[in-house]
């Protein structure tokens, strides 16, 4: 066998210079960061080069298997539910403004009979993530081992867990992309996406793919092309995988944060909530289903007859939360009025996620504590009528030095006309 040394400064040239990486090299710069032989500042300029320069369909591939390679791929094919097989299904978002849907989600597909597998991330740029959001839940613990993880799947039907030693090259990739402006690339969001999502032993997968001003990728083209991808390399790995294109112009719901989504997920759980989170979870249910061959349960039912809610309370006392304990909320609040009368037709779903990403609901450093209380609710939805002075948003954080600069991130995000933008479709095409 022949045996290839590489080094980090040959590899960055040959991204920075625009050729393609060559397989025996990017298995051996995965392996050499996750072992700390490649430094931070030596991938930093790496995940630029590619940033600029993109990968080929090959290249996404093999870097892909490589991070999955450098952990454990997590196997549940051998637990049985009532003599039979579970349903191993799971879903994943590329990232959205308000997108709390996985947390209603997961427990209406347990109450349909699925077994969800999830491992999930924290908040990524201006995205939050569910780990930061179901953590905002006292006592809420999201390091399982696999054992665990596997009773929970066998006695509750879900796990909601850190990756840990899953793509543990993912864990350090995404860290750093978060940090040196690299969040917004086809390649390392679909590679990073379905590292965990091979590695993490589901069978079945169903990805939201976001478009728009809140999305890493703006443009339909390009979430589209993601989409693509990203089924392209499930199948190659043995997943059943589909993908849906949704909207993300405008955040999701009415509340945008961490503790205040969670909240906002139980009113949906409880059958109420706003439309947009129902009509979203409820279409992502549906094809979680298909894709797990369940069918004879309408997961709209779940939501009306109180079974989802209960699966909820499973699965968070299971990692031991506790929702009797009130959800943290930011001590200090400010409010962000209409400057005038008339109709809400847009409120752009980007300015919110940063505003409150300084509010303190994100990161700006590695490891950084987030403020589980810090978020924003919305008041008025685009389509809803304002008059000036009303409030529109109330902004909530720990820390009110941060208001000012939340606040500057919001101007000219929410738009008022005298009538109502024509409305946007939420689900926007279904790739398979
Ligand atoms: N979710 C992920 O896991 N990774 C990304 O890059 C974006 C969203």
């Amino acid at each position: 066998m022949t045996r290839f040394t590489f080094d980090a400064p040959t590899v960055i040239r040959i991204k920075r210079d625009g050729g393609a990486l060559p397989d025996v090299a990017i298995d051996w710069v995965i392996d050499a960061y996750t072992h700390g032989r490649v430094a931070d500042e030596q991938m930093s300029a790496l995940l630029m080069a590619i940033f600029l320069r993109g990968m080929t369909d090959a290249e996404i591939a093999r870097w892909t298997a490589a991070m999955v390679d450098s952990g454990a791929r997590l196997d549940f094919t051998d637990l049985r539910r009532d003599g039979k097989p579970l349903a191993l299904v799971d879903k994943h978002s590329t990232g959205g403004v308000g997108d709390k849907i996985t947390i209603p989600l997961v427990p209406v597909v347990m109450a349909c009979g699925g077994a969800v597998p999830q491992a999930a991330g924290r908040g990524l740029g201006h995205t939050g993530g569910t780990l930061d959001k179901l953590e905002a839940i006292p006592g809420f613990s999201a390091e399982l081992t696999i054992d665990r993880i596997r009773e929970q799947l066998c006695d509750i039907g879900a796990a909601v867990f850190a990756a840990g030693e899953l793509a543990p090259a993912d864990r350090k990739i995404y860290a750093l992309r978060d940090i040196t402006a690299t969040t917004e690339s086809l390649p390392l969001i679909a590679s990073s996406v379905m590292s965990k999502k091979i590695a993490e032993g589901t069978r079945a997968l169903v990805l939201d793919c976001k478009v728009g001003s809140g999305a890493f990728l703006k443009t339909e083209a390009e979430s589209r092309e993601l989409a693509r991808t990203m089924v392209r390399l499930g199948t190659a790995h043995g997943l059943r995988t589909r993908a849906l294109l949704t909207d993300m112009s405008t955040p999701l719901g009415r509340a945008v944060g961490n503790a205040v989504e969670v909240a906002e997920s139980l009113e949906v759980l409880a059958g109420g909530g706003p439309d947009d989170v129902v009509e979203l979870t409820l279409a992502l249910a549906h094809e979680m289903l298909d894709a797990a061959g369940l069918d004879g349960v309408d997961p709209a039912d779940t939501l009306r007859d109180g079974t989802a809610m209960d699966r909820f309370r499973a699965l968070v006392a299971a990692q031991g939360g506790d929702l009797s304990r009130p959800l943290p909320v930011g001590r200090c609040r400010e409010t962000v009025t209409a400057p005038e009368s008339g109709v809400v037709q847009d409120i752009d779903a980007l300015a919110v996620g940063m505003a409150v990403w300084r509010l303190g609901a994100g990161r700006s450093a590695p490891g950084e504590q987030v403020q589980f209380g810090a978020g924003l609710h919305i008041h008025r939805r685009p389509g809803e009528p304002v008059t000036a002075g009303e409030p529109v948003l109330t902004l909530y954080t720990d820390i009110p030095e941060r208001f000012e600069a939340a606040v500057a991130e919001l101007d000219g995000a929410i738009r008022i006309g005298h009538t109502a933008a024509p409305p946007r479709p939420l689900v926007i095409d279904r790739i398979v």
